[in-house]
């Protein structure tokens, strides 16, 4: 999109909705579902029955309904793990308030052996995608300036230049952090690549299997 917007100058009255609330997915897989959320989240079921199960991880009701499909069903789509890799929603994107809880929980969900699929700092975010058992991607992201200057970052010319933005290495940037390096430096898109490794930008992130 080329539009050339300032941030912060839309006039028109709020019409969107207030939050997003909650999510549903069909699935194949309630089960390994139940786990993945209950692992990544922290989730746990407030209802359950042979149809539908809701989860929770905060203080909204629910927050992930899945729908319970037949377990057959998964063979008459067997892509459907690939479907957002050419069409629809492509991911999910939540927040952490914090560059060390986010990094936190990427050596926490490591040690369960749930790793992102793709890391990479865009600029306005420093970001790590995870994709559910049934290929759902979810973007944990922290932002690296507070909100107004992260918006102002989709207007510079270092974001027209490269809009997708630098891979980072997570287990480096963390540990440049654990070493007292604040995240106003470790912001910088090419501050996650470690010395001597290839800095990997813009269209070259893309990759099979980060698309
Ligand atoms: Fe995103």
């Amino acid at each position: 999109m080329s539009t050339t917007q300032d941030a912060g100058s839309r006039k028109t009255p709020r019409v969107a909705p207030d939050l997003i609330a909650h999510w549903v997915v069909k699935s194949a897989r309630t089960e390994e579902m139940v786990r993945w959320y209950g692992a990544v989240f922290g989730a746990e079921i407030v209802y359950q029955d042979e149809g539908i199960t809701f989860l929770t991880w905060d203080d909204e009701s629910h927050r992930l309904a899945i729908i319970a499909v037949p377990k057959p069903v998964r063979f008459l789509f067997p892509f459907a793990k690939f479907r957002r890799k050419a069409y629809g929603i492509d991911h999910i994107a939540l927040t952490f308030h914090s560059l060390e809880r986010l990094l936190e929980n990427y050596v926490r969900l490591k040690r369960m052996d749930i790793l992102p699929v793709w890391s990479i700092n865009h600029g306005p975010t420093i970001s790590l995608y995870y994709e559910d058992p049934d290929g759902v991607r979810l973007e944990f992201q922290v932002e690296n300036f507070d909100a107004e200057n992260t918006a102002a970052f989709f207007f510079t010319e270092e974001f027209a230049k490269n809009p997708i933005g630098v891979n980072i290495d997570p287990d480096y940037l963390l540990s440049q952090l654990r070493n007292g390096v604040p995240h106003e430096e470790l912001r910088r898109r090419e501050a996650g690549t470690r010395p001597g490794r290839p800095v990997v930008a813009n269209k070259k992130t893309i990759t099979p299997k980060t698309l």
